[in-house]
């Protein structure tokens, strides 16, 4: 054989090998039951946990109402370098915010563009991946403020249930566990992943396991991907359980509204396939549309602020403060070119090498999130052992050439390189927002969306950590191990803000102001807190005060969003509630007192 037919032989064998082909498959219900014990809207993050988790009980029966398509339906869903390339597609929300007073000055009408997934999996199949749990400060906060139940002690074990930790030297951790259905791996393959961490030694931080004992510090990525393929909610905690009979899983069938009779939650309506259905729950609703879409459909459904639900004539349930509280972290790409060419580039992910690598055995470029590096900063205090986090970096290990922020043109052209540019962007994430904004219904009509304001950069405490998160990134870029693949600032010299002085404070602000932009972790508009609380929408079993047989569980929960990336705290959340809903403790064996 020459090595031509040897090339087309492997050719061969890795397309029908194809490793999204081989994943588990789910079935999704064409013909519904009348009823079920359960209902639950919305597969994503959330809800496609907790679908799993209630139909282990075989008594009871299980409906999953999903708005979007299969996830079988594009196999970007499942390849971890191509999460980007999903945006503006089918299978996304395309959410707008309302114009930006304080913040979004370059982006078109001064719009933050949010992505959400809408497909059997949600947002988790949207997501870069990275997982990240927040730290102990942020759930004892969310104990202290009522929420019985939630202190990092009582939660910690529901992280440790759903993980299944891959990395070898993580896997003995007293903070990690191996055999559950959410993969975490090690995805850094490109040698600038160790420049990163190289770098972050010499700033005087220490390697650390961010979802470990200490949160502060430099650490390789810990990312949420199997072989080589998304670890998503659905098709890991669906299609590993594909065939459950007492399971129904419908998709392209989106949630108008919950029956409610004398305060009783009783059923759902939805459209699938342009018909409107009805169908009843026995025992619960589990609302788990996400951020945006759970107050949506519980303002829809009556339950809401009293004076915006009668503006709009819709019959009040409950009058609740749904849709306040709306948090959600800023990114800044700050972007340098690099001299050596060790990060992640086109051409290197365009080459057949590299496809055939990933075709047979899952690994090479298109097995990696792009994400290579994390640091979490406490840029007031002095003790970084001891600290909540307010500044994140996620090193993205390519250079910045697509608009996926919405930027105008002309900021674009100068902010964004050139395809085929060598470089990186330091993420800088600002992880302990103080501006609060929130969601209100435009109208009764489900298929308008919603109106979201989450009044960026309002309170001036967000943009001085911006700026102290900058001057840290002034001093990383300036390191011995940066300057050697010749990093630099200069990229961030950009003109709309030259009427200040390069570098200084107002240079810095005018910068965030134009360019920061979510990070696409919203939170909060259904806030969890004790039952007395009037700035809590459930109590602190997620169910909606006021109303029986109704809960929310996702994202929306949140009291306060978590310091860092939000997917692995919603599928705690999910695991959590399960074990709420099914009156048991599964996750006796998993408890640690020693942390
Ligand atoms: C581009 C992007 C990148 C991200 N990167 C990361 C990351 O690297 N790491 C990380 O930890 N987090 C990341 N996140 C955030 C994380 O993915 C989300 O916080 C998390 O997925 C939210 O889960 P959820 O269950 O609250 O909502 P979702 O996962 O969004 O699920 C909501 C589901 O409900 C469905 N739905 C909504 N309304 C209805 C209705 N009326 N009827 C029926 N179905 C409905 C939606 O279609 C969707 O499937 C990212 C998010 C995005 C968008
Ligand atoms: C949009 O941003 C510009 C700054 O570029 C600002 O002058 C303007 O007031 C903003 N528009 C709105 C609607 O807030
Ligand atoms: C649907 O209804 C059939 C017929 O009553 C029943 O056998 C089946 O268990 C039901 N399935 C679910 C998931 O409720
Ligand atoms: C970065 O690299 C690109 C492509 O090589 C080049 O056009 C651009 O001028 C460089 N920018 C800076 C600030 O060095």
């Amino acid at each position: 054989m020459n090595w031509n037919t040897v090339f087309f032989v492997l050719i061969a064998v890795a397309y029908y090998m194809s490793l999204p082909k081989l994943m588990p498959s789910v079935v999704t219900t064409g013909k519904l039951n009348d009823s079920y014990d359960y209902i639950i809207v919305g597969a994503g993050s959330a809800g496609s946990v907790i679908a799993s988790r209630l139909s282990e009980d075989a008594d009871v029966s299980v409906l999953l109402l999903e708005a979007g398509g299969d996830y079988t339906e594009n196999e970007n869903f499942h390849i971890p370098l191509m999460a980007l390339r999903l945006q503006k597609s089918e299978s996304d929300w395309i959410y707008y915010t309302v114009p930006q007073k304080e913040s979004h000055w370059g982006m078109v009408d001064n719009k933050s563009y949010w992505p959400r997934g809408k497909v059997l999996g949600g947002s988790s199949i949207y997501n870069t991946m990275q997982y990240t749990r927040g730290n102990r400060y942020d759930y004892d906060e969310w104990a202290e403020l009522g929420c019985e139940g939630w202190s990092y002690k009582d939660i910690l074990p529901y992280f440790l249930k759903s993980e299944d930790m891959l990395i070898e030297s993580l896997k003995s951790s007293k903070y990690h566990n191996t055999g559950g259905y959410l993969a975490v791996s090690s995805v850094g393959v490109t040698p600038i992943a160790d420049v990163y961490l190289q770098a972050g030694m010499e700033m005087g931080y220490d390697i650390v396991d961010y979802n470990g004992e200490i949160q502060t510090g430099w650490s390789p990525m810990q990312a949420t991907t199997r072989n080589g393929i998304r670890s998503s909610t659905s098709v890991e905690f669906l299609g590993r359980i594909n065939g459950r009979s007492n399971l129904h899983i419908s998709v392209r069938s989106m949630a108008t509204k919950i029956n409610i009779e004398n305060k009783i939650a009783k059923g759902v309506y939805f459209i699938k396939d342009g018909r409107k259905m009805y169908i009843e729950a026995r025992k619960e609703v589990i609302v788990s549309g996400g951020t945006i879409n759970s107050p949506q459909l519980l303002m829809l459904s009556g339950i809401g602020p009293k004076e915006h639900l009668e503006s709009l004539g819709i019959d009040v349930e409950v009058d609740l403060p749904v849709g306040d509280n709306l948090q959600d972290h800023l990114l800044l790409f700050s972007s340098t070119n690099i001299t050596e060419d060790i990060g992640i580039t086109e051409e290197k992910v365009n080459s057949v090498q590299n496809k055939i690598k990933y075709q047979l055995f899952g690994t090479g470029l298109y097995a990696a999130t792009g994400l290579d590096g994390n640091g979490f900063f406490c840029t007031l205090e002095t003790d970084q052992k001891k600290c909540a986090p307010d500044i994140q970096f996620l090193m993205l290990s390519l250079s910045l050439e697509h608009n996926m922020l919405n930027l105008k043109e002309d900021v674009a052209n100068e902010y964004l390189n050139r395809p085929g540019s060598i470089g990186f962007a330091t993420v800088i994430s600002l992880v302990d927002p103080k501006s609060v904004g929130s969601i209100r219904l435009k109208s009764s009509d489900p298929f308008d969306y919603p109106i979201i304001d989450p009044k960026y950069l309002t309170d001036r405490r967000d943009v001085d950590a911006y700026i102290r998160g900058l001057r840290l990134w002034e001093k990383y870029i300036s390191t011995p191990a940066m300057r050697a693949i010749g990093a630099n600032v200069k990229k961030m010299k950009l003109s709309f803000c030259l009427h200040h002085e390069f570098q200084s404070d107002a240079y810095w602000e005018c910068i965030v102001r134009h360019l920061a932009a979510t990070v696409y972790h919203p939170a909060g508009t259904c806030k969890m807190g004790r039952s007395d609380d009037k700035t809590a929408v459930v109590d602190p079993q997620l169910r909606v005060k006021g109303i029986k047989n109704l809960r929310v569980a996702d994202a929306s929960i949140m009291p306060n969003v978590i310091t860092g990336n939000t997917n692995a705290p919603v599928i705690m959340i999910a695991e959590k509630v399960s074990d709420m809903i099914r009156g048991r403790d599964t996750v006796q064996h998993l408890r640690r007192d020693d942390v």
